[in-house]
């Protein structure tokens, strides 16, 4: 299996503080990677160098083959092979486009505006990923008017449509209620447990947004990987404790985890 992502000694320091600190980390093509931490670990900045955005300060990054900064690695090439969702990504969209066309527009580079010249096959691509994230009735919805869970499946739809081979998903399910949190999380499961769907990277703080079909877990706490590898094996209670700090539980039950602290002692 080839490398969809490749961290070796990668360190990214701002202001004379590492917010990623000596990170080394490789994801193979098909995996799929839920990132753990508390705020401020750096897990968006890990992200941000796995969508190519932003270059190590040192160490080495190689993305889709590809290594950033390196000799003959042009980044205009590299982006369209990276689906990202995120918030970042939701503020720049211009909010008066239609659900449609902001996921149609995807097709045509990062933010572009509407115009009236798109393919027929590519508008059937975005009705088809709007469909499987359950947006057929928002099409014609100002992207600018959606709730906060609309939003979250617009852009998942969004980033799946240049047919990335690697996919970025920054808490997809933050601002969610309960039922809207189990329906993307059945969504992005069935996606997970998809042979055709790209490798993924998915960073959350709560394991109970981990959707069946994640395979492996990254853990990392003040820019430092605390533990990665098998899901079964590296989402224990004991890491999860040294994750966030404090005493907590994790607990399997079929194919979902929750996590709770334990009670003082
Ligand atoms: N450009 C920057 N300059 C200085 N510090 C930065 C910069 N970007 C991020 N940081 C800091 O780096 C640390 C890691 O940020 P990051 O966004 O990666 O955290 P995170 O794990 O995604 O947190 P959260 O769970 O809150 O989203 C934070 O302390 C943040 O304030
Ligand atoms: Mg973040």
């Amino acid at each position: 299996m080839s490398d969809v992502l490749e961290l070796v000694d990668v360190s990214v320091v701002r202001d004379g503080r590492a917010l990623v600190d000596d990170v080394s980390w490789s994801v193979k093509e098909g995996e799929r990677w839920v990132i753990l931490g508390p705020n401020g670990a750096g897990k968006t900045t890990l992200l941000n160098i796995a969508s190519s955005y932003l270059f190590p300060t040192k160490g080495s990054a190689t993305v889709l083959g590809e290594q950033l900064g390196g000799v003959g690695t042009d980044v205009f090439d590299l982006r369209p092979r990276i689906g990202i969702a995120g918030v970042a990504m939701a503020d720049k969209l211009p909010r008066r486009q239609t659900v449609l066309q902001t996921v149609l527009t995807a097709a045509y580079g990062m933010t572009a505006t509407w115009h009236e010249n798109y393919d027929k096959v590519d508008e059937d691509r975005a009705r088809a990923f709007l469909d499987r994230l359950g947006m057929t009735e928002y099409l014609d919805r100002k992207f600018g008017t959606l709730s906060e869970g609309e939003r979250k499946r617009t852009l998942i739809a969004r980033a799946m449509m240049t047919d990335p081979e690697l996919l970025l998903l920054d808490e997809p399910a933050a601002g969610l209620d309960l039922g809207g949190r189990e329906d993307l999380v059945r969504r992005l499961g069935r996606l997970a447990r998809d042979p055709y769907a790209p490798s993924m990277i998915m960073v959350t703080h709560h394991v109970e947004e981990i959707a069946p079909g994640f395979t492996h877990v990254l853990m990392i706490r003040q820019g430092k990987v605390l533990a990665a590898g098998p899901m079964e094996t590296e989402l224990s209670s004991r890491n999860l404790s040294l994750c966030f700090g404090l005493p907590l539980v994790v607990e399997h039950q079929g194919d979902r985890y929750t996590a709770r602290g334990l009670p003082l002692a």
